[in-house]
């Protein structure tokens, strides 16, 4: 699947040295994203029954579009998948669950700066479950499609829950809390549905309303002038370039560290990103570009979680990825507006745990 599809890599971006440049990169990075768009919405969206709704206040063409609260999801469905999320039961030492690494009771990722699982330290930091759904690609290093795939990561690694499908089946098969909701929601029993409904669940963890989206939809008022000052110079510095969409960010894999200023991609840790998995040259050290939702909360930063502080994620960034060196006064100005992008924590979690 992964080699039919092919993966988005913006090479154009190597142009960017100069301010003037900026702009042109700028363009073709969003005629790149329209392509993808296309491309992702045939391999994507046929599997999920539930796309990603748009809201019909904001124009089509704006770089971000704001998140809504899904109202199209099957909540008996869901409901299977949120307990699954919690249980233990489902790792080989019945002492990982999903919500081990991804709390939903913060912001669906961890606070630490990698994740422990059955075996142990893992390598990266994990990532937030919430708005998953509006990524076209999965993972830090982007090497999955969708959400479905995306299970058998965490469900067969060995450093995370180390087991399999038919032994998850075959432990909810046993228990009559999990044949009462599956037979509540009209499902067999089936790795199938197993899947469908964590994804289902997944599907409905949006987080909606961030003052942002607010003034995407014409509420001036939503977010303050440093905020307003700040997006104008995430547009203009080039960060919208690779940071776009409902999740501003989540579509692309771009090499982390293009500038190398800093002790980024190569020289900042081990991990090789993309290459991992396909073992191509040129796929050194790509990472997916990361979602900015809700980024106030979710330190620490970068696949490895060693930098700390939202102020020198920004800068790092202004080094490694446009070849700059972002003054104090732009770099709080684009943390104001980050700060804008947090949403509410998603409805459904507060309804399944008032039942
Ligand atoms: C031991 C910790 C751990 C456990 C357990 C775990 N995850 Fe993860 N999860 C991670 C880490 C770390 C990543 C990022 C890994 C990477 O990119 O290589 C991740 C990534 C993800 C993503 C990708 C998000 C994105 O935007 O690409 C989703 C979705 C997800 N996990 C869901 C789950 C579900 C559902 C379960 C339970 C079946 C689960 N995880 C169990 C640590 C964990
Ligand atoms: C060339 C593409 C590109 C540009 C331009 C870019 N970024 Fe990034 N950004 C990335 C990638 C790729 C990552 C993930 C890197 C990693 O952790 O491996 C990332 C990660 C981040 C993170 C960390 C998020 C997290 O949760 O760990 C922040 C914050 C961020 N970018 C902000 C910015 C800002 C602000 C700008 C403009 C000054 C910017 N980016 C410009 C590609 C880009």
């Amino acid at each position: 699947m992964i080699g039919a599809v092919g993966i988005l890599v913006f090479e154009g971006f190597r142009s960017l040295e100069h301010d003037h440049s900026v702009v042109a990169s700028h363009d073709d990075a969003l005629d790149a994203h329209q392509h993808h768009h296309q491309e992702a919405s045939s391999v994507v969206h046929d599997d999920h029954s539930t796309a990603p709704p748009v809201s019909a206040f904001v124009d089509p063409n704006s770089p971000i579009q704001p998140i809504l609260d899904l109202d199209n999801i099957d909540y008996a469905k869901a409901k299977i998948g949120w307990t699954l999320f919690k249980d233990p039961n489902l790792s080989s030492n019945n002492q990982v669950s999903c919500e081990t690494c991804h709390n939903l009771q913060t912001n669906g990722a961890e606070l630490i700066p990698v994740s422990v699982g059955v075996e142990g330290l893992g390598e990266r930091n994990s990532l937030t479950v919430f708005n998953a759904v509006y990524n076209y690609r999965f993972f830090w290093d982007g090497r999955v499609n969708t959400l479905e795939e995306q299970l058998d990561g965490p469900v067969h690694n060995p450093v995370e829950m180390d087991s399999s499908w038919e032994e998850i089946k075959a432990y909810v098969n046993d228990s009559s809390a999990y044949r009462e909701m599956f037979s509540t929601a009209g499902l067999d029993i089936s790795v199938d549905n197993i899947v469908g409904s964590i994804v289902e669940f997944e599907n409905a963890l949006t987080t909606p309303n961030a003052p942002f989206d607010r003034y995407l939809m014409g509420d001036e008022l939503a977010i303050n002038n440093a905020a307003k000052r700040g997006w104008e110079a995430f547009q203009a510095e080039g960060c919208i370039a690779c940071h776009q969409g409902a999740n501003v960010g989540g579509g692309m894999v771009m090499q982390f560290g293009y500038f190398g200023q800093d002790k980024t991609g190569a020289e900042r840790s081990n991990d090789l990103g993309r290459f991992s998995t396909t073992s191509k040259p040129k796929d050194r050290h790509l990472f997916r570009v990361a979602s900015l939702r809700n980024v106030a909360e979710t330190a620490p930063y970068f696949h490895d979680g060693k930098t700390q502080s939202l102020d020198d994620a920004i800068k790092i960034m202004g080094r490694s990825q446009l070849g700059r060196e972002l003054d104090q006064e732009t770099i709080v100005d684009i943390k104001s507006f980050l700060m804008t992008l947090t949403g509410d924590r998603p409805t459904i979690l507060e309804r399944l745990e008032n039942e």
